[in-house]
Formats: structure tokens, C-alpha cells, sequence
């Protein structure tokens, strides 16, 4: 069998949000899709392990924000790579209440659901959700998997359904400095030792001292 297959299938990047009794919350997901058209129902697989999983399965709720090319990089870093156990997410993103749920207004538009099902694999709950509200924010490119990895230079945490390990390994002729958060190579052309000390990461904003030389 030859995973590199699955590397074939075309995805987007969004923010699954819900409430944790009272707080905004949520995480970044790519493995979001419409499975019917009337009612439009969409399915989305969450890990376990996510805070936003427990949260969707008490509120019955989920939100869908809908990542541009535009939006800024550090959502992705905000919810993907940290958890809302630890941190309020939030607090450093603009958010709008629609259908009763926070919504990431820095995207292309939202989509809200009630859940009505979910299905239990090894290690994600897909849940099955019918969509109650939605529309478009800004008329930006949606992003893509493929974007995000391809121009943005985003890896995926493990907790990623399409998480393979080989996205790790770093080639072995060149200096390559890796985020030690959110696993961005840094590429740019200055060579990193001469970035001025206030260099940030363009995915998580941690400072330079976060990253480590492979
Ligand atoms: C590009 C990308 C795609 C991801 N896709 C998923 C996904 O489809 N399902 C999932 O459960 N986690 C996915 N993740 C991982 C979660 O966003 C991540 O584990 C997050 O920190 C969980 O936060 P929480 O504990 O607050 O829920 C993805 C992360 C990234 C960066």
C-alpha cells in the first residue's frame, strides 16, 4: 500500500470553533467537507485528544470559519498549535457571534451547524453537522492544504487527520532552522543568524529563540 496517495487528496484550512462553558474556542482543521446539499450537512473528524472536541460534544455545536489566502498566518499558529486546555484563543483574534457562535472574521465566511451525528474512528470523532447559518465574509481565495504548505510553509501537528511523519525531515545540505512550535522551516533569503533579534515566526509569532538549527 502506498500512503503517498493520500498526499493526492485536496483539502481547505479552517478554524472549528464552539464554546467551552462560556469562552470562545477552537481549533484549526483541513478535514472539513459538505456531504449533502438539502439539508446542507458538513462532516469534520476532530481528535480526541483536542480541547474542541469535548467542547463540540457538550455545546452540540460547531462553527466553520473558513481560512483565506489573505488571513493572517498566526491563526493558524493560535489554533493549531496550541490548545484551549492552556491557552484562550480568542483572545488575539477578532471574532463576531453568528448563529450563536464565535466566528473568525479574518476568512472568506462561516457556516454554522448542529451537530446530528457523529461516527467514532482509532482516533477522531467525525461529527455530522447540519448547517443553520452561514455566509461569505470577504471575496479572498479560500486557502488550501496545499497553500498552506506549498506558500505559507505550514506543517500539520500530529493531531492532524493527514498527518504523515515524513513532513519532519528537513534537507540534510543545507542549514535548516525549524520552529520548535509550530515546525515552519524558515526559507527566507538573509541567512537566519543575521535576522534582527525582533524576527518572529510567520506562523506562530514565537521570537527567534524558538527555533533550532537541524
Ligand atoms: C493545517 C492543520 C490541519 C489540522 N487538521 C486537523 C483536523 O482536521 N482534525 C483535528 O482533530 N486536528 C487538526 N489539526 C490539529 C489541531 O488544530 C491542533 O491539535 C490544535 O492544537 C487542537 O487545539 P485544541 O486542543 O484547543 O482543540 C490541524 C492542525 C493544522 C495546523
Amino acid at each position: 500500500m502506498n500512503k503517498k496517495v493520500l498526499r493526492n487528496l485536496s483539502y481547505g484550512v479552517y478554524v472549528i470553533s464552539t464554546w467551552d462553558t462560556g469562552r470562545p474556542t477552537g481549533c484549526i482543521a483541513n478535514s472539513a467537507m459538505q456531504i449533502t446539499s438539502s439539508p446542507a450537512t458538513i462532516a469534520v473528524s476532530i481528535n480526541r485528544d483536542n480541547y474542541t472536541h469535548d467542547c463540540i460534544k457538550n455545546t452540540g455545536k460547531f462553527a466553520i470559519s473558513i481560512l483565506s489566502e489573505t488571513s493572517d498566518p498566526a491563526i493558524i499558529g493560535t489554533f493549531g498549535f496550541q490548545s484551549g486546555k492552556d491557552v484562550n484563543k480568542f483572545e488575539s483574534v477578532k471574532f463576531d457571534i453568528k448563529g450563536y457562535l464565535p466566528v473568525v472574521t479574518d476568512s472568506t465566511g462561516y457556516i454554522v451547524c448542529d451537530v446530528i451525528d457523529t461516527m467514532e474512528t482509532a482516533t477522531h470523532t467525525v461529527f455530522l453537522g447540519q448547517m443553520y447559518e452561514g455566509d461569505t465574509f470577504e471575496a479572498a481565495a479560500p486557502m488550501t492544504y496545499a497553500y498552506y504548505h506549498e506558500v505559507i510553509k505550514g506543517k500539520s501537528p500530529k493531531n492532524a487527520p493527514t498527518y504523515i511523519a515524513e513532513e519532519e525531515t528537513v534537507s540534510a545540505d543545507k542549514e535548516t532552522w525549524v520552529c520548535s512550535v509550530c515546525k515552519y522551516v524558515y526559507d527566507g533569503d538573509v541567512p537566519f543568524s543575521e535576522l534582527p533579534d525582533s524576527y518572529v515566526c510567520p506562523i506562530c509569532k514565537q521570537g527567534k529563540h524558538r527555533f533550532n538549527k537541524q
